[in-house]
């Protein structure tokens, strides 16, 4: 009886476990990406010499943040800057920027 209720639990927590091991897992690829090609100019929350993802997740979009990735000279004006000292991470392929750019939304102070 006590047996096939704690099974009943645990089929139905199940789902979230691997929900969130998933989350766990982009979460991961995100800091390696963020570390090979952002760190130098970007940190989570400070200042560096570009903003930090924490201020950018609080501004932005996902279509501002995935915009600036791969075509930056194309949309620096339109987030208010006067000049564009990013480079254009276009060898990035879809999977990479989508994970990136989940990475950045990651630092939205939550509310
Ligand atoms: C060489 C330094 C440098 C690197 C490397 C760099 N950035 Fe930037 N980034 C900047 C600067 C400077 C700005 C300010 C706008 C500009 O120059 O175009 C900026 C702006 C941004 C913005 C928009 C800021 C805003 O106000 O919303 C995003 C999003 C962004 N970077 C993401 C990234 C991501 C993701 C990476 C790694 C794939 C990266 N950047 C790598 C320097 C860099």
């Amino acid at each position: 009886m006590s047996f096939n209720i704690i099974r009943v639990i645990v089929i139905l927590l199940l789902p979230y476990v691997i929900l969130a091991s998933d989350l766990d897992i982009e979460q991961k690829a995100g800091l390696k990406l963020f570390k090979s090609y952002c760190w130098g100019c970007h940190h989570q929350s400070a200042e560096a010499f570009g903003p930090s993802f924490r201020s950018i997740a609080n501004r932005r979009t996902p279509q501002q943040i995935m915009a600036q990735i791969v075509n930056p000279q194309a949309v620096y004006k339109t987030l208010g800057y006067k000049r564009n000292s990013m480079p254009a991470f276009n060898d990035l392929n879809a999977s990479q920027i989508k994970i990136l750019t989940d990475f950045i939304i990651s630092f939205k102070d939550k509310k």
